[in-house]
């Protein structure tokens, strides 16, 4: 196999409690990539589709890294290079994932044309390196359910344990991205480094509750642990109308609703498809009667994670 195209889904990081350790794959929309081997070493980005401004140079480009990453870890260096045409289906400083989709993509490509020599949990800690490339973070809250498919728990990040959760097949998400950019990197630097031991607690307690609700299935623990403590009182301030959004998707049912990643996406859970479109009206309707440009989407969780499609 000389060439491969594969999909990696955006992602929602956090999951509310979470911050930094858990995620989810959305359906439907993610990056793209196509990736040849070369007969010349080394490599190289052919193409960007789909947003402008990203670096071609490899050492910046995040899918790049994360391969380079994946190369020096091979004992036997591959003596061709590796072509990369990208297509970017999720806009950068969305808060849905949308370096982690590239740099799953094409981790994910190349494991697959030498033939595998890592597990897909393995090619975490490569794609990683495109995070650290994007924001200075080498965070895989998003990486891994990108690459994994499902819900992914970070217990550990030194040395690196991710978890594969068990969840509902009925939840739904609801997404908002209001088209205004919040970088991931601006977006670390508001959060407070300390909290009261009143707050981790609280914390701790609803990630523990959310992990348990969605091996459950109990919908209403699930609900009850979607709180955050740490991150949504500060970032919430750089989203328009967050508690406008948020107060609309529990009315109408929700299960809960946060910021996805580090926003400015907006997501809200909830326990069946009817009710998760009605709350992705809701949210079109509060941003485009305050004029600001929203895009909305409604998925379920998406279980395969980053797939070859051609
Ligand atoms: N956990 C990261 C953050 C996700 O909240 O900054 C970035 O998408």
């Amino acid at each position: 196999m000389n060439s491969i195209k594969v999909f990696a889904p955006a992602t929602v990081a956090n999951v509310a409690c979470g911050f930094d350790v858990m995620g989810f794959a959305v359906e439907g929309i993610g990056d793209e990539i196509i990736v040849k081997k070369t007969n010349a070493p080394g490599l190289r980005v052919t193409a960007i589709h789909g947003c402008e401004g990203l670096p071609t140079e490899p050492e910046k480009n995040v899918a790049t890294v994360a391969v380079q990453a994946l190369l020096n870890a091979l004992t036997e260096k591959p003596d061709q290079g590796f072509e990369f045409e990208i297509t970017k289906k999720v806009s950068g400083g969305s808060g849905l994932g949308s370096s982690a989709s590239s740099s799953s993509a094409a981790v994910y490509a190349v494991n697959k044309l030498l033939g595998d020599p890592f597990s897909d949990k393995e090619l975490v800690r490569f794609a990683m390196e495109g995070e650290r490339a994007a924001s200075g973070l080498p965070h895989a809250d998003n990486v891994a359910p990108s690459l994994l498919g499902g819900f992914t728990l970070v217990r550990s990040y030194d040395p690196l344990d991710v978890i594969e959760l068990d969840y509902p097949k009925e939840l739904y998400v609801s997404v908002v991205h209001p088209q205004i950019e919040v970088k991931t990197s601006d977006s670390k630097r508001i959060l407070r480094r300390q909290i009261e031991l009143k707050d981790a607690i609280k914390q701790w307690g609803n990630v523990g509750g959310l992990v348990a609700g969605l091996a459950k299935g109990d919908y209403e623990l699930i609900g009850r642990s979607l709180v955050d403590v740490v991150a949504e009182p500060t970032r919430s301030m750089l989203i328009p109308l967050f508690s406008e959004v948020k107060n609309s998707a529990m009315e109408l049912g929700a299960l809960g609703c946060s910021i996805s990643g580090s926003g400015p996406s907006i997501f809200a859970l909830s326990k069946d498809l009817s009710t998760a479109e009605i709350v992705s009206q809701k949210f079109k309707e509060i941003y485009s009667s305050n004029d600001i440009d929203a895009n909305v989407y409604v998925s379920p969780i998406n279980a395969k994670g980053a797939e070859v499609i051609e």
